[in-house]
């Protein structure tokens, strides 16, 4: 299956003003950022500049699986900030099963936030195990589509795509490389 394009360029750059947006009207005070790598990297980047009329402060975590779709994760890099009494929003490339979502807010909710929200470009609610709400959302997936793109990978390929498709996952998984001859148009 040829890859499909999701979310263009100009489509991201509405989207993330519309969540930047929305988070700087609801964090009047200002907010701290929380990106959860690696995925999130680029859509923080452009997100943090979108949130334009009140302070905002980055910082990041990392975690990972034991097994993919396992329930069990560790943290690999903690945050640097201490955010008890901190207005916090998690921000997430997508949210799939819940799983890493599920574990990040119980850790950050432990540090007593004042506040503490969630933001994704993407939700996949037919995936879902742990439920959680989400206050700032890009788009909804109906469908069960791998995406890349953005920030998204698998084996790390495709996070520099400037756009999200949508790919086959069982394709993917097998042959990681697939989609690059199609997606990258490289001049000899
Ligand atoms: P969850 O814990 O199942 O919700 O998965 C969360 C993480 O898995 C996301 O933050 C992504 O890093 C990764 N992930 C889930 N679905 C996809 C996908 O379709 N493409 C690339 N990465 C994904
Ligand atoms: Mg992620």
């Amino acid at each position: 299956m040829p890859a499909r394009v999701l979310l263009d360029a100009a489509e991201l750059d509405r989207t993330v003003r519309r969540l930047g947006a929305e988070i700087a009207a609801d964090h009047p005070e200002g907010v701290l950022l929380v990106g959860v790598l690696k995925g999130a990297m680029i859509f923080l980047s452009d997100l943090a500049r979108a949130v334009q009329t009140v302070p905002v402060e980055i910082d990041f975590m990392s975690i990972s699986r034991f097994a993919p779709d396992s329930g069990r994760v560790k943290l690999l890099h903690d945050l640097q900030t201490d955010i008890g009494g901190r207005d916090v929003v998690v921000v997430e490339d997508i949210i799939d099963t819940g799983l890493t979502l599920g574990y990040l807010c119980t850790q950050l909710a432990a540090r007593e936030p004042r506040r503490l929200s969630v933001c994704a470009l993407l939700d996949r609610p037919t995936r879902r195990i742990v439920p959680h709400d989400i206050e700032y959302r890009g788009l909804t997936l109906s469908e069960d589509e791998f995406v890349l793109g953005y920030g998204l990978h698998t084996r790390d390929l495709y996070r520099n795509l400037p756009f999200v498709v949508a790919a086959d996952r069982d394709e993917v998984l097998a042959n990681p490389g697939v989609y690059v001859p199609e997606l990258y148009h490289a001049t000899d």
